[in-house]
């Protein structure tokens, strides 16, 4: 499939949009300050924090899941790892009836209940056990280019 083109600059901070890339929706999510400080507060609750087991390029193996040059910045696969599912966004951080008492804002499948942070990392004791994908990206200026 043809890489796809997208400017950053009309996502806020806090807001995802999505594009489609090979017939998949890719996440495009401009975590908060607050969203990125989530994801380390919950490293014990994860499957697989590091990405060891899961799909990413080499550079986006780390615990936010993105290009270092632009942490901030989640180009994800909205596609559950378990049966292939688009799991719903929840990008307020506090209670909720899915993603439980504590969280920070995440992903939840309403197909058979896997849960993922705003990186995309599953959690343990639900059915997907590996992280949503990470497709390969390159960011030049505001626009970044997937695929
Ligand atoms: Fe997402 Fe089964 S497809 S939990």
């Amino acid at each position: 499939g043809a890489p796809v083109h997208f400017d950053l600059a009309k996502i806020q901070p806090g807001q995802m949009v999505k594009v489609e890339w090979r017939g998949k929706p890719v996440v495009l999510l401009k975590r908060s300050d607050e969203m990125m400080i989530g994801l380390d507060k919950i490293t014990e609750h994860l499957a697989d924090p590091n990405s060891l087991s899961s799909a990413q390029p080499g550079y986006a193996q780390n615990s936010a899941r993105s290009d270092t040059a632009n942490p901030e910045l989640l180009v994800m696969e909205a596609v559950c790892t378990h049966l292939g599912c688009s799991p719903v966004e929840k990008l307020a951080i506090g209670p909720d009836p899915q993603m439980g008492p504590d969280s920070q804002g995440g992903f939840f499948c309403p197909c058979h209940g896997s849960k993922f942070d705003l990186a995309g990392r599953v959690y343990k004791n639900v059915p997907a056990t590996t992280n949503m994908a990470v497709p390969p990206y390159i960011i030049n200026g505001t626009v970044i280019t997937i695929g």
